[in-house]
């Protein structure tokens, strides 16, 4: 019989001659470090509702969703109407349009710490512009972030967000970043105390990777409350929490109020699109006339040649307008309870170190934590060692069950989310495919 290995070179042969061809342009063949796959990728042709299409013509149930963009499926008939509609009066206007502010009031309404809105291309790029108000508007230089919480991959948050040592930050960026153990209050309190040159904390409010490192409201309600005394700007990074797990995201959820808050994905209903939003006071430093009247000159600067680009606009207007009933959310969050407990059903009938948790709408894998005899029911991230959750894991067990999966019609990473598009069908359908999956890695003598 052969491997999984195997079967996966025959099955996507034709991918196979695609990614040799994108080997000799991009390095690793790839456009985004997120999509590095062994042996080789898989190519897309196609995508409607859960599911992508393969060159090759397979189908593949998606739980990438866009890397958390896609909350209600691929091509949802209301963004597409709105999309199909906007390009025929214009792709790029380089000037005001009225959907920016449709678009703004809508976020307004959802978001309870947004009383004014920037509009970016990318969440990277919301949260470099959030740390620079915050160094504007406190006057002071360093930023707190925590180990495993990814903002985006520029030089003042990319440093702890991977084991990997980063290359090409200067020294100077690297002096002004501090690196926490998450959730570890005592840590900052310790740093609020001892360095007045402290201008603000960034976090993804549920945790490291979306909840792979999860936190508490506990911790977020901690983090306000010192913030609060030391003359700190409090950071949600809500660019996947953000109308996902509440039409309100998780400050609605936890009730707990940052400063500043950077969103995208879900924000731009699936396409390029991010915002910084907050307090007026704060986002009025990138305002001239403000500065003007204020005479700190102390304007921040903020450009982008595709900032509020009116497709993106006219997208997030009607996903906006879909996540705010709050039915999406709760549909998402009950498609993820049942995918967990089917697949951890079978974690546990074949006794494998394994467990898939997660809150919400994510699922996310541990694939060998090396303590046998735990059911997955006892599982407790907050019991565990963050280097190890971070870590997902055994890398080759991680390989073959991906591979396995996509042989078996599923396309899902360690780190997944649901959508709406997703049917019962879909996720009793993964379900047996992850069940395949365990007897072809039980062939091949890994487990
Ligand atoms: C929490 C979080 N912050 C920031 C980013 C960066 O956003 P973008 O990829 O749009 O630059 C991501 C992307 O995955 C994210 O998940």
């Amino acid at each position: 019989m052969p491997t999984i290995l195997e079967r996966y070179q025959q099955q996507f042969q034709n991918h196979r001659n695609l990614a040799q061809q994108a080997n000799q342009i991009f390095p690793d063949g790839i456009t985004s470090d997120g999509r590095y796959t062994e042996p080789f990728p898989i190519y897309i042709q196609q995508a409607q509702g859960s599911k992508k299409t393969g060159i090759c013509g397979k189908e593949l149930i998606d739980y990438w969703g866009g890397n958390g963009a896609l909350l209600l499926g691929h091509n949802p008939p209301e963004i597409v109407a709105a999309v199909t509609q906007q390009i025929q009066n214009g792709t790029h206007y380089s000037a005001c349009h009225s959907l920016e502010i449709e678009w703004a009031n809508l976020v307004m309404e959802l978001i309870p710490s947004a009383e004014r809105v920037r509009f970016t291309n990318s969440g990277t790029e919301a949260n470099l512009l959030a740390i620079r108000l915050a160094r504007t508007y406190t006057g002071k230089k360093k930023l707190i972030r925590f180990v495993g919480h990814y903002h985006g991959w520029h030089d003042s948050v990319i440093l702890g967000a991977n084991e990997t040592p980063e290359s090409g930050i200067s020294q100077s960026i690297s002096d002004m970043t501090i690196v926490c153990p998450p959730n570890d209050i005592h840590a900052v309190e310790k740093w609020l105390q001892t360095d007045p040159d402290i201008a603000g904390i960034i976090l993804e409010p549920t945790g490291a990777c979306s909840g792979v490192i999860p936190t508490t409201g506990k911790f977020l309600s901690q983090l306000r409350e010192l913030t609060q005394y030391y003359g700190v700007l409090l950071i949600f990074d809500e660019i996947i929490t953000g109308f996902r797990i509440a039409p309100g995201g998780a400050q609605a959820y936890y009730q707990v109020m940052p400063d500043l808050t950077t969103l995208a994905k879900v924000l731009a209903g699936g396409l390029p699109g991010g915002a910084v939003v907050g307090k007026t006071e704060i986002l009025n430093l990138i305002s001239k006339r403000e500065q003007a009247k204020l005479a700190q000159g102390k304007k921040v600067s903020h450009l982008g040649t595709f900032n509020a680009n009116p497709l993106s606009a006219a997208a997030g207007i009607a996903m906006l307008k879909i996540v705010k009933t709050g039915e999406p959310q709760a549909q998402v969050e009950q498609l993820a309870k049942t995918l967990r407990r089917g697949l951890n059903d079978i974690i546990d009938q074949h006794h494998l170190d394994w467990v898939v948790y997660g809150k919400f709408s994510c699922i996310k894998f541990l694939i060998g934590h090396q303590v046998h005899h735990l059911k997955t029911a006892d599982f407790d991230p907050y019991q565990w060692n963050f280097c190890q959750l971070m870590r997902r894991g055994n890398p080759e067990l991680r390989q073959r069950l991906r591979q396995g999966l996509l042989l078996s019609g599923v396309d899902i990473s360690l780190s997944s989310v649901t959508m709406t598009a997703h049917s019962a069908a879909d996720i009793e359908q993964t379900i047996a495919a992850f069940a395949q999956t365990i007897d072809w890695m039980k062939a091949d003598g890994l487990i």
